[in-house]
């Protein structure tokens, strides 16, 4: 378990800049990193060497917001909004997630892809059906990834086939799978998911609370993604103070909460994200392709909120991180030139952040290379971007980037373990 890693070594301290070191050596003990080094220090020179030569190393990614029962129709039905594109697109197919050699098959399909993919911890929904949801966390246990998954629940405006009968028994049904996931995973832990306010009655989303508190678990939701849902929160939560207050009135805004999109906060919500330390999953390629927007990132982060990256499939069309980063970073620039040029566009250093250690945040100390963090690094193999340039190790990250679907993940260490 205790190695150094020798490459082209890329992360983020801080929002600011890259920290590159052109072969340099990144020492692991017992799944932590000891610090990343230009000239291997002494004292670790007994330790065995890995060495990758002139590939990339950068942290894994933290996918914050992704749905494993979508991967199998991502980069269909891109036509819709988001509530039309729920009816008719997501419900249908997580509906077939009751039967269980379905489930297997896709979320092999969905683990598989993951696993080689630039990611290394994840927050996870499933669906609201707990054998498949416990099936889906086996596979990424055994795949050796980390992270959170959520049985999803919801209990009204959905489809029979996709419904819970009723708050009683699916505060039951999220209390069993709670305190058997817990006992059966060590890597990959439960994360209570109402799926969003117009998903779940006042009764389920008290009773989820009180399990939130008596288990200290955390939370995943989505919170004011699209124009048409949050006028229907408002019809459904008419005493609350806004969509972010229809969470908070239950206690469910914790620093050990995610809320993914946020496109159309009021000032008063960001403050109060900010004061309860959620964790905000911006997903800017769900945001283009179902319409919903663009979130105010910048603004986000001006404010103190903490922000990190999800790729949202199937809202977004892949699990790519490197396409999150991108996008995150070529969407605010519209948000700048079309909507508050007083919001600068983000840098791609703090698209990279936002990937690694601002989204880490929330597994612990996550996403650097600096000591005392989670030894979680990809390999990266760019040679398929020839250049008659030299380049710097910055310049190729930012192609690598950019150009991440010509590129290849050649290794992958979560908390030490090598799994690619
Ligand atoms: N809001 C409620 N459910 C969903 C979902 O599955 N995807 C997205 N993007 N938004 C949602
Ligand atoms: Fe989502």
């Amino acid at each position: 378990m205790n190695f150094v890693l020798k490459g082209n070594l890329c992360f983020c301290e801080n929002p600011q800049r890259m920290t590159t070191l052109p072969n340099g050596y990144l020492v692991s003990r017992d799944g932590v990193c000891e610090g990343a080094f230009a000239r291997l220090p002494d004292k670790f020179s007994g330790l065995p060497l890995v060495d990758v030569g002139d590939h990339l190393v950068l942290p894994g990614m933290n996918d914050l917001h992704v749905h494993a029962p979508q991967f199998a129709y991502r980069g269909l039905g891109m036509d819709l909004e988001l509530i039309e594109w729920l009816t008719t697109r997501a419900f249908p197919e997580e509906s077939k997630y009751r039967e269980l050699d379905y489930a297997a098959r896709a979320y092999d399909l969905f683990v598989d892809a993951m696993k080689k993919s630039a990611t290394t911890r994840l927050g996870c929904f499933a669906t609201l059906h707990v054998p498949a949801t416990l099936m889906l966390m086996e596979k990424l246990e055994a795949a050796g990834l980390h992270g959170y998954v959520g049985k999803v629940s919801m209990d009204r405006n959905s489809p029979d086939i996709l419904c819970e009968t009723d708050a009683a028994q699916a505060a039951r049904d999220a209390e069993s799978w709670l305190v058997e996931s817990r006992k059966r995973f060590s890597n990959i832990k439960p994360i209570l998911t109402p799926r969003f306010i117009p998903s779940c009655t006042d009764a389920l989303m008290g009773s989820l609370a009180t399990l939130m508190r008596r288990y200290d678990v955390p939370l995943h939701s989505h919170l004011s993604e699209n124009r048409a849902e949050i006028r229907w929160v408002e019809q459904l939560c008419p005493n609350a103070d806004g969509y972010a207050d229809a969470y908070d009135r239950h206690g469910m805004l914790t620093p050990r909460t995610i809320m993914a999109h946020v496109v159309y906060p009021e000032p008063d919500e960001i403050d109060l994200l900010r004061e309860r330390g959620v964790m905000v999953a911006h997903c800017p390629a769900s945001n283009m392709n179902i319409r919903s927007g663009i979130a105010p990132v910048r603004k986000l982060m001006k404010a103190g909120v903490k922000v990190g990256l999800g790729t949202d499939v199937a809202g977004g069309q892949t699990i790519d991180m490197f396409r999150a980063v991108t996008d995150a970073v070529q969407v605010s620039k519209l948000y700048w030139r079309l909507i508050d040029q007083k919001q600068a566009a983000l840098t791609l250093a703090e698209g990279l952040y936002l990937a690694t250690k601002g989204g880490g945040a929330f597994f612990g100390k996550v996403g650097s290379f600096e000591r005392g963090y989670a030894m979680d690094a990809i390999v990266l193999d760019d040679s398929s971007l020839p250049h008659p340039q030299p380049l710097t190790v910055a310049e190729r990250v930012e192609r690598a980037l950019y150009l991440s679907g010509e590129c290849k993940v050649v290794g992958k260490y979560v908390a030490g373990r090598q799994i690619v």
